[in-house]
């Protein structure tokens, strides 16, 4: 089976992206498919390169805009080529953090209470919160753009550096506690891993890619705390209608599970977390690849 690998893409997590797109390839059990890297350099440049490569499914290593958000998913349905994992309303659901957040409100879940601004500032709206903050942009990933802040003349300049990557900005309170992810896998939760971030206060970009910049490994809640965070993660895929394989951030406070965001297109690289999830599972890479292209064709 020849399987196009789309990967890089323009937004702010191309490099990322093609770190998941070279794991990707690297890891295809080639006894049964035929690797086609599809390097994208512009938006139009996915349609042009896939209709060119006669490929029979589109593995997705896109992350972010114009990749995660079911623009190219939905590119893809109109040209009737079969894409890995989600469709196009769960991609762009989960990509805008603070629509997300309020359909699982309204479910009842916990999520990090906070401001969502656009052409506003406020900062007294903050102060009430109260500091430390975290700003992100709304529609951002691999936390390019996100910073923790605790006072206003930090507030104004992690604002203006969000607003370069989106125009929704959301201003969440530091929960201070234990980070947490679930990869989920054809709607079943995979062991859950703790982060535990080595030089900053959270999980930051350095912390996420490079070697050393965190631990993250299996951890063992009191069962009955761990049964809440598994729902908590399969609730959110279920209610933002993810499909095949997505991975839940969470922050446990208190007992309480908050779920960030839900992540459609996990990140592969090889310190990335939803493989070493599959592989306290028992899974290989290769595996967890052949898992998520059988159920994407199923
Ligand atoms: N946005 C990055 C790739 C992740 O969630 O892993
Ligand atoms: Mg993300």
């Amino acid at each position: 089976m020849k399987i196009g690998v789309i990967m890089g893409g323009i937004s702010s997590e191309r490099e990322v992206s093609l770190q998941t797109g070279q794991e990707m390839i690297n890891h295809l059990d080639r006894s049964r498919y035929e690797a086609v890297p599809i390097v994208v350099k512009q938006r139009a440049d996915v349609i042009t390169q896939v209709q060119q490569a006669g490929i029979d499914c589109v593995l997705l290593a896109l992350h972010g805009q114009y990749g995660e958000d079911g623009t190219v998913q939905g590119a893809l349905e109109t040209l009737g080529i079969p894409y890995t994992g989600s469709g196009v309303l769960a991609s762009s659901l989960c990509m805008n953090k603070q629509l997300s957040k309020m359909l699982l409100n309204t479910a009842g879940m916990h999520t990090p209470a906070g401001l969502y601004w656009q052409d506003v500032y406020d900062p007294q709206a903050v102060e009430q919160m109260g500091y430390p903050v975290i700003v992100k942009p709304n529609m951002g990933g691999s936390s390019i753009g996100t910073q923790l802040v605790h006072n206003e003349r930090e507030l104004l300049s992690a604002v203006q550096e969000a607003s370069h990557l989106d125009q929704g900005i959301l201003i969440e309170p530091y929960l201070k506690g234990t980070e947490l992810t679930c990869a989920i896998l054809d709607g079943e939760v995979l062991p859950i891993i703790g982060i535990h971030s080595a030089h900053s206060e959270w999980f930051d970009y350095r912390a996420k890619y490079e070697d050393g910049g965190a631990e993250e490994k299996v951890i063992h809640l009191p069962p009955d705390i761990e049964q809440r965070v598994r729902e908590a993660a399969l609730t959110s895929y279920r209610l933002l209608q993810c499909k095949v394989y997505a991975r839940v951030d969470v922050i446990l406070c208190q007992d309480i599970p908050y779920v960030l965001e839900v992540n459609t297109l996990p990140g592969m690289t090889a310190n990335s977390l939803f493989p070493k999830s599959a592989a306290a599972a028992g899974m290989t890479f290769a595996q967890l690849l052949d898992r998520i292209i059988a159920s994407s064709l199923h």
